[in-house]
């Protein structure tokens, strides 16, 4: 998730462009880089680290132009430093871009460019579109663009500038947000409308498939065959404190309606379902290891713990490899069993909490190879872990952690799943069938998040309740308890998280006509078993708020409320069950009138002990 500014009009484009930036420093703020041009020349400025930094070189060495793009980045390949910071540009250096997405098959491109000798500068998967551009370039910016996205799989919003055509920008929109501002004399586009706002109220919202050519006073778009396509322009009523949160009232729910998008950004490029392969270019285990993991700890805290409880599963089911998880602070002070056969992996959104990094440092220095499951580029964790899966969430706002805990399940399921393959535990079949369900997530989550209205319907009757037990069982055990850990932080409600086998062992005693019971009871092998545990807690007099499945007809007689989700494998299904708890404490927060992104006590980054 990156930002992306551009300008052409008469104001000073290096203004106006920084002034966007900031506004999109939300969108990522590893690097930074702006391109212009001056009397058919190019000019590009490149810092690493926040905007800061490029707006202080900027200062030194001042530059005045009427045409230009810029860029604050969230690294997804190549770690954040000058030569990998945005704008990248062709070999001849008259072609400028600025992307945001993930060019899937860049790898593919990139070789092919290669052998007819053409040198990379950076190892982004964005500069080869600067290269396929000029190579089809034919004095005509917008042709040469069409062509290349004709090749490029993948998502991207693109700004393209060429220094001999130094009147327009070219710009494209594939799963990946960009709007152009409309002016008087002057135009826009970027990642999003805060950039915008002081400028211009009216606004056009790109669609896939969209490119755009953009003058100072005209804006034309097409599609890829270059027949013109019509979009309506709006109007945008938004103050900018709405617009930065999206037009939601809090960052937690933006961040909740962003998963969608998230969960695939974190599986794009790296599965595909119909030929069954994955491929994590970040990590390089080699093959006679992975044959010879003898077991696997997977270490974090919090939400990220739990997302490491839902692994121990998926390591298990599908690599067949004896699996343990736990508690970083309470991992690095006992005598854990490591060798150099032992595969750590160590979750964590930040890349910073104390106790996880200590816990990858203890791993390391017992031999141990280790992997991280990180969201946050150049972090601690990112830097010291022998190999990092990232998740591609962009950064997470809101301290109570939603989209990261998805983001971090869909890429320990892709890894899981790549393990087994290696290992020879999983047939081709197999895993294109469980790719295939984690391809489908995104949409049956989009799905969901149509109508919540059965939702907030329930936290407004369960608001005033002192306490609440969640349940659930096997994959969606781990569930409960971030279920649980949700409502805590954001409403400060007290409530438990229980493996609904091992209610009767000892919190069933709780149970009353006061206490609200959230069970998850999704298909799965263990629903027959959920569903006995729900009878026993609604023998007791308690309410029993169930998440199942639409098509379930049994549950409505055993059950009080019901939030329906579709249905998935059982394996994949904690990222669709989690939704509806991270929306219920969310409104529940809001019913309470708590503060729902930044809850008393809780920091986004816990970096003491
Ligand atoms: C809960 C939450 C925390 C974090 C935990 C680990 O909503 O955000 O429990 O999950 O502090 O943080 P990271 O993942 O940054 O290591």
């Amino acid at each position: 998730m990156c930002g992306i500014v551009g300008y052409i009009g008469k104001k000073n484009a290096v203004d106006v462009i920084l002034k966007g930036l900031k506004k999109l420093e939300y969108r990522g703020y590893d690097s930074a880089g702006i391109a212009v041009v001056v009397d058919k020349e190019l000019y590009i400025r490149r810092s690493v680290g926040k905007l800061c930094n490029l707006s202080a070189s900027l200062e030194k060495n001042p530059v005045n132009a009427n045409i230009g793009i810029g860029h604050t980045r969230w690294a997804t390949h190549g770690k954040p430093s000058e030569e990998n910071a945005h704008p990248h540009m062709d070999p001849t250096k008259s072609i400028v871009i600025v992307h945001n997405g993930i060019i899937e098959n860049y790898v593919e491109l990139r070789a092919k460019l290669q052998i007819y000798g053409q040198e990379f500068k950076s190892e982004t998967d964005t500069e080869v579109i600067a290269h396929l551009i000029k190579k089809h370039y034919k004095n005509n910016l917008l042709h040469a663009t069409q062509k290349t996205l004709s090749e490029v799989r993948g998502s991207y919003a693109l700004g393209i500038v060429c220094k001999d055509e130094p009147d327009k920008i070219i710009c494209a929109r594939r799963d990946a947000p960009l709007i152009i501002g409309v002016g008087k004399g002057e135009n826009f586009i970027a990642s999003d409308i805060p950039a915008l706002l002081p400028y211009t109220r009216d606004m056009i919202f790109l669609e896939n498939g969209d490119i755009a050519e953009i003058t100072a006073d005209k804006i034309i778009i097409k599609d890829i065959k270059d027949n013109i396509i019509n979009r309506e322009m709006k109007n945008i009523q938004w103050d900018a404190a709405q617009a930065e949160k999206d037009g939601y009232k809090h960052f937690m729910l933006k961040e909740i309606f962003e998963q969608p998008r998230t969960i695939e950004d974190t599986f794009r490029g790296r599965i595909y379902p119909d030929e069954g392969k994955v491929y994590i270019e970040e990590v390089k285990l080699k093959e006679e290891y992975i044959r010879n993991i003898s077991n696997i700890y997977v270490v974090a805290c919090g939400t990220a713990y739990y997302a490491g409880l839902v692994s121990r599963f998926l390591f298990e089911n599908f690599s067949k490899i004896p699996t343990e998880v736990d508690i970083a602070s309470e991992f690095r002070y006992r005598e854990p069993i490591l060798n150099e056969k032992t595969l750590v992996v160590i979750i964590s959104q930040s890349g910073e909490t104390a106790d996880t990094l200590a816990a990858l440092r203890l791993a390391k220095s017992k031999g141990c190879q280790t992997l991280a499951v990180c969201n946050v580029l150049g972090s601690s964790i990112s830097r010291e872990a022998m190999h990092v899966i990232y998740t591609h969430c962009g950064p997470e706002i809101g301290v109570a952690s939603t989209k990261a805990f998805t983001g971090q399940l869909t890429a320990l399921y892709i890894f899981a799943l790549d393990l087994a393959s290696k290992k020879g535990k999983l047939t081709n079949e197999e895993l294109k069938k469980y790719l295939k369900e984690l391809w489908e997530i995104p949409l049956k989550i989009s799905e969901f998040l149509k109508n919540t209205e059965s939702v907030q319907a329930i936290a407004k009757v369960f608001a005033h309740k002192r306490d609440f037990l969640y349940l659930g069982r096997y994959v969606n055990y781990p569930v409960a308890l971030e279920g649980a850990l949700k409502l805590k932080e954001i409403s400060y409600i007290h409530a438990e998280g229980y493996a609904a086998g091992e209610m009767k062992h000892g919190p069933i005693a709780l149970i009353d006509e006061s206490m609200p019971i959230v069970a998850i009871v999704v298909e799965s092998k263990v629903y027959e078993k959920t569903i006995s545990n729900i009878e026993e807690a609604k023998a007791r007099g308690g309410t029993i708020i169930v998440v199942a499945n639409e098509s379930d007809k049994e549950i409505r007689d055993k059950s009080d409320y019901i939030i329906c989700v579709p249905k998935t494998d059982e394996f994949v299904s904690p990222i669709m069950t989690v939704i509806p708890l991270q929306l219920l404490a969310y409104y529940i927060s809001v019913f309470l009138g708590c503060d729902v992104d930044q809850p008393r006590n809780l920091a986004k980054s816990v970096t003491v002990e």
